[in-house]
């Protein structure tokens, strides 16, 4: 039996291929259980200026295969503020909706709390390239813009081939060094530069010289944005020029930037966003929300959002003082098992990187 007569469904923070699909698979799930959708153009700012249109199963037609979102994104700061805020839940009960499901990332399922606590409960879709959800195994778009960089690097590798030089390619993903990471490994690069590990650049420079004596010819090195020199540059750049003064390899750098955000989302974010859709509003009649769907260990489930902000910033190592202060002594040391979990996913990527780059 439907709880809700009415859901909105929004796309906020950075846009992510698969999005679409998601969009789609809430709309058509929920009108097939005979509750009205609209959607809500432009993220929490379309809720604060009532930018909100009717769905019908025709209007998602032919979008499962497009990158980008048709409800349109936004980061929007005035959704933070009491008053923006008071806007949202106004346009809310204006157009009579009940729930929300917000397509996003952590700031989003931050956004989504604030709104559940004021009576509009929500319900969170993990859509970001960058897969820094830490309670989920995987968020929609990832996949995709893995992929994406990946076919670019196989294109710098060509060159880089013929022309006897070293690429290094500077990729997204924030403070997430998995893009980076998982796309070295997959394009094999000699190296994968990410927050998360500490790089030994003195090390690396001796056996990319080791290698060039060897008569290896080309080089592909991967370098996540979210790494900073001590003066706050990106890093990539910067080891591009060492690599040429220090290896005798001409060395090129290249930006990938938004342009793996975009495109066709893969079979894997497709599949993945149609799942999680179709979840989100199964919880939804269930009279759930402020919850988080996420995919563990290849089934999809759902948590608590706070508790999966809260599991994300002690992985981060942002907790604040007070944070775990609601969560019993399980569910911290759950979230310290998640993190350890996190971090040895990681080490043994990245050397495996290095073992495999000879
Ligand atoms: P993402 O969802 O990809 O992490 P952002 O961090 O930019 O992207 O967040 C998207 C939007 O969510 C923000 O523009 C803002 O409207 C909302 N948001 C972010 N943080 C908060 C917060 N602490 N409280 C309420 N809303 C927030
Ligand atoms: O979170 C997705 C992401 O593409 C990050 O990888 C990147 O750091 C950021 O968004 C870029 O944001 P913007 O689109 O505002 O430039």
């Amino acid at each position: 039996m439907a709880k809700f007569r009415k859901i909105g469904i929004l796309t906020s923070g950075g846009d992510a291929p698969g999005m679409n699909a998601a969009i789609r698979a809430v709309a058509r799930k929920a009108l097939d259980e005979g509750v009205e959708v609209v959607g809500i153009l432009g993220g929490y700012s379309g809720l604060i200026k009532d930018n909100v249109i009717p769905f019908t199963p025709r209007t998602v037609s032919n979008i499962i295969s497009r990158g980008g979102t048709v409800l349109y994104s936004d980061r929007c700061p005035e959704f933070k503020s009491e008053e923006g805020m008071q806007k949202a839940i106004d346009t809310c009960r204006r157009h009579q909706i009940d729930a929300i499901v917000a397509l996003g990332g952590d700031g989003t399922f931050r956004g989504a709390t604030d709104l559940t606590n004021r009576g509009i409960p929500t319900i969170g879709i993990p859509c970001t390239i960058d897969n820094d959800i830490t309670a989920t195994d995987y968020t929609i778009g990832f996949d995709s813009a893995m992929n994406t960089t990946m076919h670019m690097i196989d294109c710098l590798r060509d060159t880089c081939e013929s022309h006897k030089r070293c690429n290094v390619v500077e990729v997204m993903g924030r403070d997430c060094g998995q893009i980076a990471l998982f796309t070295a490994l997959a394009s094999g690069a000699v190296a994968a530069v990410i927050p998360e590990v500490p790089f030994d650049e003195k090390e690396f420079l001796t056996r990319m010289n080791t290698l060039v004596s060897a008569g290896k010819r080309s080089f592909l090195v991967i370098v996540s944005e979210g790494v900073l020199t001590e003066n706050g540059q990106k890093y990539g750049e910067v080891l591009a020029k060492k690599i040429d003064a220090e290896t005798g390899v001409e060395t090129k750098f290249a930006r990938l930037a938004h342009v793996v955000r975009g495109g066709s989302p893969t079979l894997r974010d497709r599949f993945t966003a149609t799942e999680m859709g179709v979840r989100a509003v199964e919880l939804l009649m269930q009279g759930k929300s402020n919850i988080v769907i996420c995919e563990i260990d290849g089934k999809i489930t759902e948590l608590d959002i706070n508790y999966a902000l809260i599991a994300d910033r002690m992985y981060k190592n942002k907790l604040k003082p007070g944070d775990l202060d609601a969560f019993s002594a399980q569910e911290i040391a759950d979230m310290k098992a998640l993190a350890a979990q996190r971090a040895e996913e990681m080490s043994t990527v990245y050397k495996m990187v290095a073992e495999t780059s000879k």
